[in-house]
């Protein structure tokens, strides 16, 4: 895509606004960002823990947003990449961001909660951000895992509350109602109304939730990189979180 900078800086405006800053020839697409530069900040600190060179391997964007995920693994050479995100706003700026990277992506309209539609399974799956923006997160990890993850898991959630892991044992009898006081046992807070201005805020856990919520959907924990971030691979489901609905078209 042949546009000058004032072109793009255009083209920026009338797509945003934007939550990814990506440098674009030159141009930032959300400079003032109020977490600074954002997403390569976070980026930086655990690049490192992902193959450096992808070649031959496919990759999904879960909640690609305008794509600097996306962007990122393709330059190291992943054969396939597809982003998904539920919002055209969004869509629309990772379309235009990959033209003008001059990477050839993927971006299709779909939810989380569709990804079997997709009928196939990828290498890497990057799940970053989104948990926390879902009703039904547990759900969504579980079709994650059931649909859409071969081997490698890239997951993020903000978190609050205690950064403490508990090790947890397989079974507490019923008088222990103590154990729940413990602020480094699993949480999720719901937020009923808003969470820093943004309704779509719905559940935000603790570490140890996160930790135990990944392992429960069938992902085994191999790094934890940077604060949030953990490296997955596919491991055996909890007996008790399978299977949970049937697949389209069986019988229950
Ligand atoms: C906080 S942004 C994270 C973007 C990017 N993954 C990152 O880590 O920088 C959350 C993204 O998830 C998308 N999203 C939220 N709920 C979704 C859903 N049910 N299915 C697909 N995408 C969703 C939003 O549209 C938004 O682009």
């Amino acid at each position: 895509m042949n546009l000058s900078a004032s072109e793009i800086r255009k083209r920026i405006e009338a797509l945003g606004p934007w939550f990814h800053n990506i440098d674009l020839r030159g141009v930032r697409t959300a400079p003032d960002h109020f977490l600074g530069d954002y997403p390569h900040m976070k980026w930086r600190k655990f690049a490192d823990a992902i193959p450096e060179d992808l070649s031959g391997r496919t990759v999904l964007d879960i909640g690609c947003n305008a794509g600097f995920y996306s962007i990122e693994m393709k330059k190291r050479g992943a054969e396939r990449v597809l982003g998904i995100d539920f919002d055209d706003i969004y869509l629309n700026q990772a379309r235009f961001a990959a033209e003008v990277a001059g990477v050839d992506i993927e971006f299709e309209k779909l939810s989380v909660y569709d990804v079997s539609a997709l009928g196939e399974k990828f290498d890497v799956v990057i799940f970053m951000g989104v948990l926390y923006h879902l009703r039904h997160p547990l759900l969504a990890l579980d079709l994650i895992r059931e649909h859409a993850a071969r081997d490698m898991l890239v997951f993020q959630s903000m978190q609050r509350g205690s950064s403490k892991v508990l090790e947890l044992e397989e079974n507490y009898p019923f008088s222990n109602s103590k154990l729940f006081d413990d602020p480094a046992y699993p949480k999720m807070h719901f937020i009923e109304h808003r969470y820093a201005d943004d309704p779509t805020n719905w559940w935000v856990p603790n570490a140890g939730c996160v930790e135990a919520m990944l392992r429960s959907s069938g992902f085994e924990i191999v790094g934890h990189p940077e604060d949030e971030v953990y490296i997955c691979r596919t491991a055996a489901r909890s007996e008790y979180s399978k299977p949970v609905y049937p697949a389209k078209g069986a019988r229950a």
